[in-house]
């Protein structure tokens, strides 16, 4: 029988992979412009990473996680998000003796060992971004507008963004005390998961799927209601500079993250075109992160997009790659003129495609229809001899004749309408 990739692994077949070059492309862009720089870290981190920053107690540390254990006998794990690693790095090479404030981006494959369906993979791309070093309000309003940006650039004006305060060390444990009351009440509507979270992670109670879950929350108390004033400014200054860059957003009071490093700001951009995989990206600040992973006190903010999510929004594009011309040949005389012109086309930059085979004519004209060929053009004795031939636009059979130079060809490909 033959071998099959290991579930929820995909291949990402040319049919895509233009796709996500310009996902990555337009990411890099609008990062680039706004400072960032690309960080590049490894996809395996020691396990205890993961748990010291995720959190022992959320789902992807618990149960999600492809861990196992080397030749070493060290106990090793696939990321199963970016952020960790990134801030690791940032740590291990002293970034911020340079500078406090470092702003950079990541693209790369992500594990983790879920249902798959679509949007949700066990192995799944992000592209992150994050920046440290700023507590004040403008870095998380730089972060929200940048992300506003990228799809604005893709072209899409879903998904929406959603943003939420989670509050700091010093109000979220009243609050958390005060959402554990309301729970304690509804104990036996709340599922198995719930319960069992109670004690460490009742905020995930909030964001439950459950039906009986989302019914019991209903009432409950909302985090905002809760902020100390440190944090009811911050959440206030963020809002302000949104408004005043007439960034759309919604506020969502329940939204929790599922990793334990987040204070104050968090946020969604949320789809309703992908069913239950709604998050096409999310993020958040993590104020005490650095100095939890063993690094000085300094804070950090950012988010990651799925890139898969990403792509499945974008899916009535073409984003196939074309050529411009394909050279067909009358017989295998001119193949060696064809073949000299195709060269010299390629050296400087224009993409042509010839026919490998030496197939008849039809079936050369037929292949150029194929690769969807801006132009195409025949040579035969009398081409080769006069150097000329008759260039036909594919779409609408327009003919013109040109030199069987690179110079004429380019003036012929940027003066007539592709
Ligand atoms: P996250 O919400 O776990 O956050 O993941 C970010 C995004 O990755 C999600 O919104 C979703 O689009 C995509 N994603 C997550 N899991 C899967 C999956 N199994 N299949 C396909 N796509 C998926 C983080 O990872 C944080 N590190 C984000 C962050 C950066 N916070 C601060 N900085």
């Amino acid at each position: 029988m033959a071998l099959t990739a290991v579930k929820g692994f995909n291949d990402i077949l040319p049919v895509e992979s233009g796709r996500w070059h310009f996902i990555e492309q337009t990411a890099r862009k609008v990062f680039e412009l706004n400072g960032f720089e690309e960080i590049r870290v490894p996809v395996l981190e020691k396990t205890e990473l993961f748990s010291r920053s995720i959190g022992d107690a959320t789902d992807i540390v618990e149960k999600e996680m492809y861990t196992f254990t080397d030749k070493g006998e060290n106990s090793i794990t696939l990321r199963p998000e970016g952020t960790a690693g990134v801030m690791r790095a940032f740590i291990e090479h002293k970034l911020y003796a340079q500078d406090p404030i470092a702003k950079l981006y990541y693209m790369g494959p992500m594990f983790r060992y879920e249902r798959p369906q679509k949007g949700r993979y066990r192995q799944f791309h992000q592209i992150g971004a994050e920046i440290t070093g700023v507590t004040d309000p403008l870095a998380d309003a730089q972060v929200l507008n940048m992300l506003t940006a990228f799809f604005r650039e893709i072209g899409l004006t879903e998904p929406t963004l959603q943003i939420n305060s989670l509050g700091c060390p010093e109000c979220r444990p009243e609050y958390r005390v005060s959402l554990r009351s309301f729970l304690e009440e509804k104990m036996g509507q709340l599922c198995d998961d719930c319960r069992r979270r109670f004690a460490a992670n009742p905020l995930r109670t909030l964001d439950c799927k459950v039906p009986g879950c989302a019914e019991a929350t209903a009432g409950a108390p909302s985090v905002l209601d809760h902020l100390c004033g440190g944090c009811n400014d911050h959440f206030a200054t963020v809002r302000r500079y949104l408004d005043l860059s007439a960034t759309p957003y919604s506020i969502n009071s329940r939204m929790v993250r599922g990793l334990d490093y987040y204070t104050r700001t968090t946020f969604e951009m949320v789809t309703m075109l992908l069913g239950s995989q709604s998050a096409v990206a999310a993020g958040g600040r993590y104020d005490g992160l650095i100095a939890q992973l063993g690094g000085p006190a300094i804070p950090g903010i950012g988010f990651a997009m799925g890139l898969e999510r990403v792509a499945l929004l974008l899916t009535n594009q073409d984003f196939a790659s074309r050529p411009d011309l394909f050279i067909a040949t009358m017989g295998e005389g001119e193949r060696d003129v064809a073949f000299s012109l195709m060269d010299a086309l390629l050296k400087s930059g224009i993409r042509v495609e010839m026919d490998y085979e030496g197939k008849s004519l039809k079936s050369q004209m037929r292949r150029a229809d194929k690769l969807k060929a801006y132009y195409s053009v025949v040579i035969g004795g009398n081409e080769a001899s006069s150097g000329k031939a008759a260039f036909k636009r594919m779409a609408d059979g327009f003919q013109t004749e040109a030199l069987l130079t690179v110079a004429a060809i380019q003036v012929l490909l940027n003066t007539t309408e592709q």
